[in-house]
């Protein structure tokens, strides 16, 4: 039933409803009699110890563990580097003394990841697989796996999975800081939390309409477009210009929003599309002035803010959760401008041109 796309169209649009669910879905999975968090021993002993914890992933993958890495150090207060897959042997890190590496997968085959677990292997380094497919190669070859129970993922644009692997970070991060006794661990009440996400998303999922008339608004005919963010906002616009790129082919870019001014202004023309995330007031009181530094230059501007930072103009308010979880709402009105984009332009949704679901050469 998983499967079916039931009365929608395209199964981006279900893989996006299916987000708050699929939030629930993992608090149950996690969670034990007493109803506490709680992850496999074996790895939370294991991770507790670590000095180091190398995260490696491609493509979304690689953003979600962007964020884990703010999780699992704010958290379980344990130093994280995050590493794209098909870097890691030419620029290979460091090793500290007693590493630990989680390899983030949707599908568990992606050859470049692959790649790097059997290097990991032959070195004799303990590794832990996050994927939403049991048994596949990368929870095989791996010495633990956690799963992201999102169901099925079919499109090609990845979106409840991305979801399900920052809640599963946190989760991850929260059991590991308990093991370890930190007292962020203790004060972050992660099922709680959850559940507010869980909410919030489902109001933003109600949004539909509004997000596509913005859409038609700003980013009809555009041929490029800009997300800017600081923090975790910074993360969410990699990932918001990756989504676009993949299914409505606007040339995007996600900049950290300090950073814009120092050479990628200059493409700024009279109606360049320049989309601000916003989850918090101090970082957002800089981010609106890269914004109105756009606008002075004729950019067309959106502001994708908390509750509370409101402004004029074209706007979508998010609920308010967690400063840590964030991105858990702040991506999905992202994923409906990417899919309304591409809705709009009359392109195929779930099958972009030249990607694939999950790519098996390096
Ligand atoms: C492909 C997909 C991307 C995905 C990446 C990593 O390029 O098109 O959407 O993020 O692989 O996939 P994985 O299954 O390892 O998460």
């Amino acid at each position: 039933a998983d499967m079916d796309k039931g009365t929608y169209e395209h199964y981006m649009l279900k893989e996006v409803d299916e987000q708050p669910a699929v939030m629930r879905r993992l608090v149950q999975e996690y969670t034990n009699e007493k109803g506490e968090l709680v992850v496999d021993e074996a790895i939370t002993s294991r991770i507790q110890k670590a000095d180091r914890i190398y995260i490696v992933a491609c493509g979304t993958s690689w953003h979600a563990g962007l964020v884990g890495k703010q999780l699992i150090e704010k958290v379980a207060e344990i130093p994280v580097e995050v590493h794209v897959a098909s870097e890691f042997a030419y620029n290979m890190p460091l090793i500290s003394k007693n590493p630990f590496f989680i390899f983030i997968s949707q599908s568990g085959e992606t050859a470049d990841s692959r790649q790097v677990l059997v290097r990991v292997n032959e070195l004799g380094y303990e590794s832990m697989t996050m994927t939403n497919v049991p048994g596949s190669t990368l929870s095989r070859e791996a010495n633990h796996t956690m799963l992201l129970h999102a169901g099925p993922e079919i499109a090609v644009a990845s979106t409840k999975a991305y979801t399900a692997q920052i809640a599963t970070l946190a989760i991850l991060a929260k059991a590991t800081g308990m093991v370890k006794g930190t007292a962020v661990a203790k004060e972050f009440n992660l099922v709680k939390e959850l559940s507010l996400v869980a909410t919030g998303m489902e109001r933003l999922v109600g949004e539909k309409e509004h997000i596509s008339d913005l859409v038609k608004a700003n980013l009809e005919t555009t041929r490029n477009a800009f997300y800017i963010g600081r923090g975790m906002d910074y993360f969410v616009s990699m990932e918001a210009a990756l989504k676009l790129k993949e299914i409505s082919y606007i040339q995007a870019e996600g900049f950290a929003a300090g950073e814009l001014k120092h050479g990628t202004i200059a493409l700024i023309e009279e109606g360049t599309p320049v989309i601000g995330i916003i989850t918090d007031e101090v970082m957002g009181s800089h981010t609106r002035g890269n914004l109105k530094e756009v606008e002075s230059r004729g950019a067309a501007t959106v502001v994708v803010s908390m509750e509370g930072f409101e402004k004029e103009g074209d706007h979508i308010v998010l609920p308010h959760v967690h400063e840590l979880l964030t991105p858990l709402v702040s991506v999905v009105p992202i994923q409906l401008i990417a899919y309304y984009a591409s809705l709009h332009r009359g392109l195929d949704v779930d099958k972009p041109r030249n990607l694939a679901k999950s790519v098996t050469v390096e």
